[in-house]
């Protein structure tokens, strides 16, 4: 990357106090009639279901938006949220470098986490491809398309490793699993900036929430996380760092505490950890209105003394909460905040901007590219792919699935009708009329099916039909931020749905729309095939038949365990032993009412073929664990098959996990074919922390699993 340090001092040293300030504010804009109510409050209403998506957009585009432009002319905004539109955009930027003293151009940040008008499956769901080239190229699209609409940062992605089903915004990240999110937010960095920050269809990586804010207590968003170092350096901190690797140029504190500090004002955090451990010269910028409420938090007296605390902490830019205009030029002049501290988060933001290209180019879109470059037949071709790909097989009894071409099937379920529920959580560009419905998708393809609105037309349509397909799950307003659940079953009326179609004596083929992980147990055991298709986007219904006819045969794996009760929540696979693992006997750590096991445990899915694994080799060489094994397509139709690799540290010098993920690889596999799948894990990797975070490297027996699941038998032990 160019190096911009001399045109960034420079132009710091030009600036007043009043206008490096400003470099720190974010805003996003106000609206003016209508609910008169701030973007961020408009967001809140529709995410807390006080209005719908439909109506959200349709303020958006008709209510007249206040965007501070008097603020703008003097220079006292460094950036906008929430502004996506090609005209907006220059029209902002245009008063920013033409009519404020310095011309600094302005940074324009958004939430485009699975796609902007193209929306691809929600992150938790491409994850279950486990495929990093398509993880990068739907954050390519996603760039292209956000980009042409005036973005340059967007606030994504989230490897936030999350245990915890209950928690809403387990559909935004890659899962419970850290080198998963790892490899997942790194190809999705490279997606998203390109080969080259400063072309106009790359955007900034802003990777969140740092950190560990998948594992606030008992599943609750913003709730707190108390965890020991060791945990935190084992299962979360390696995947931010695989994004700061990839290059990500800006980071999200996170709402939540470590150890009793808010991320926000956390310096050990953002100054010792990220810019000092780990090199990182980019932009941190707050979340939404994060820094003001450190006051709630109750760490900070008030708005003042928060903005004292998160400037000296190192969070450069202030989103939302104006702390940092209120009250930022006051502290420097009572000598409480010493100019030099400013000049430091001032520099941040120049930086991104120079390397964004913003000042050669401060115009990075028109009206005509933007119009040209939303929803292109390849973008749709490509949502297509990763909604197929992020499908899960999770039963298929009796082979119901795939359908013969001429089944005929009676549809059920809201679901299976609607077109803005499939883009799922946080799809703010989305249209719900660019998204086709299952039964849409049905329509087009000329399949003879019937769809029953109401229970009374069941029983007459299930004997005009061979199978029945009810569409269940969740809305997309039941995940995301602020959408944690304390009970993850099924409502009543799908349930009540299932049963009676189950009454029919018909298969019945459940395909489930979630974004997180459900207690499904009746379906589990008495429904014949359940296809999980969390929000798929705007490719739902293709995709869906695709999978359900068996044109694709299902590949998907899932990255969450499916608990078989809420009350086994936190459940991952990767967790410890106890000295009394869970058994048959009294005295084992278990439950009364519920299994110990889950419902469907991690790296789990099936496909229309079957896969078989053997020959399992490992062998110690000077830095790493080398392992191979041997993955068959035992079937009778070609597929494509993920093998994962899983360690066990037998006896260390403090609790391991009963297995960790260590490396997986997708093959595509023939009908009869048989392909040597290579793993090698460098020694550096099965270290782990001790008592007073000394590294401490692995030792005595390992035992490496390979197979298809995080419940594979195949094993092999090797001593280090
Ligand atoms: C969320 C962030 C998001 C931000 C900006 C916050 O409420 O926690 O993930 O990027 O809003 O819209």
């Amino acid at each position: 990357m160019k190096n911009y340090e001399d045109k960034i001092k420079d132009l710091c040293s030009q600036m007043t106090l009043e206008e490096k300030i400003g470099q720190l504010q974010q805003c996003g804009p106000s609206l003016v009639g209508a609910f008169d109510v701030s973007f961020d409050e408009l967001l809140n209403m529709m995410f807390d279901g006080r209005i719908s998506q439909e109506e959200f957009n349709r303020l958006m585009g008709t209510a007249k938006q206040d965007f501070h432009e008097e603020d703008l002319r003097a220079g006292k905004i460094g950036s906008y949220n929430g502004v996506g539109d090609a005209a907006t955009v220059n029209r902002l930027q245009k008063i920013a470098v033409e009519e404020t003293r310095l011309g600094i151009p302005l940074l324009f940040g958004y939430d485009v986490i699975h796609g902007f008008r193209t929306v691809t499956p929600i992150p938790l769901a491409e994850s279950c491809a486990w495929e990093p080239e398509l993880w990068e190229k739907t954050g390519r699209i996603a760039a292209k398309e956000a980009t042409a609409a005036g973005v340059h940062m967007t606030f994504a992605p989230m490897v936030d490793v999350s245990k915890d089903a209950r928690w809403g915004r387990v559909s935004e990240g890659a899962g419970e699993d850290v080198l998963l999110n790892g490899v997942y937010g790194a190809a999705k960095v490279k997606g998203f900036q390109g080969d080259d920050l400063s072309k106009e269809d790359a955007m900034a990586a802003c990777l969140k929430h740092f950190a560990a804010y998948g594992a606030g207590e008992a599943g609750r968003d913003y709730n707190r996380v108390d965890m020991s170092m060791q945990r935190l350096w084992e299962e979360y901190m390696p995947a931010y760092k695989a994004c700061i690797d990839a290059g990500a140029r800006a980071v999200m504190p996170a709402f939540n505490d470590i150890n009793g500090v808010p991320c926000t004002v956390n310096r050990w955090l953002l100054r010792d950890i990220l810019r000092k451990k780990w090199g990182f010269d980019g932009l941190v910028i707050s979340d939404s209105n994060a820094i003001a409420e450190c006051v709630s938090h109750g760490i900070a007296e008030n708005k003042k003394d928060a903005a004292k605390q998160a400037i000296f902490a190192g969070t450069d830019m202030d989103m939302s909460s104006n702390s940092y205009i209120e009250c930022l030029k006051e502290l420097v002049e009572e000598g409480e905040v010493p100019e030099s501290v400013l000049d430091e988060a001032v520099e941040d933001v120049l930086r991104i901007k120079f390397e964004l290209g913003l000042f050669d180019n401060p115009y990075q879109t028109s009206g005509e590219r933007e119009s040209q470059a939303m929803l292109k037949e390849e973008y749709r071709l490509i949502a297509r792919e990763a909604a197929v790909k992020s499908m899960v097989l999770l039963k298929n009894e009796n082979d119901v699935l795939p359908l013969k071409k001429d089944a005929r099937i009676g549809v059920f379920g809201a679901l299976a009708a609607d077109k803005g529920q499939m883009t799922g959580a946080w799809s703010i560009g989305a249209r719900p009329e660019d998204c086709i419905s299952i039964l849409e998708a049905c329509r087009e393809r000329g399949i003879s099916y019937q769809y029953g609105e109401n229970l009374s037309d069941i029983q007459r349509i299930a004997d005009e039909s061979d199978v029945l397909v009810a569409a269940v799950g969740e809305l997309k307003e039941e995940s995301g931020e602020a959408a944690s659940r304390a009970d993850i079953t099924l409502n009543q009326e799908h349930l009540s749905l299932i049963k009676e179609l189950l009454g029919t004596g018909k298969p019945v083929v459940a395909v489930l729309f979630n974004g997180r992980p459900l207690a499904i147990p009746e379906l589990a055991e008495h429904v014949q095939t359940i296809v999980e298709a969390w929000h798929p986007g705007v490719e739902a219904g293709p995709a869906v038949l695709d999978v359900l006819y068996g044109d694709v045969n299902p590949s998907g794996k899932l990255t969450v365990t499916f608990p078989a009760a809420t009350g086994q929540c936190p459940m991952y696979y990767a967790h410890i032993n106890t000295g009394r693992p869970g058994g048959k006997s009294k005295f084992t750590s278990k439950y009364l009412d519920a299994p110990v096991e889950p419902l469907y445990p991690f790296g789990y899915g099936l496909s229309y073929t079957s896969y078989t694994y053997g020959d399992l080799k490992a062998e110690k060489t000077k830095d790493a664990v080398r392992v191979s094994v041997s993955v068959t397509n035992a079937g009778k139709r070609d597929g494509d098959e993920t093998a994962q690799c899983y360690v066990q540290d037998v006896a260390a010098k403090r609790v391991r996990p009963v297995r960790q993920l260590k490396g997986f690889e997708k093959v595509s596999l023939k009908a009869g074919e048989t392909k040597k799948v290579e793993f090698v894990i460098p020694l550096t990797d099965l270290s782990y922390y001790g008592w007073d975070m000394e590294e401490i490297p692995c030792e005595g027996t390992l035992r490496i699993y390979a197979g298809g699941d995080s419940r594979t038998e195949l094993m092999k032990e090797l001593i280090l």
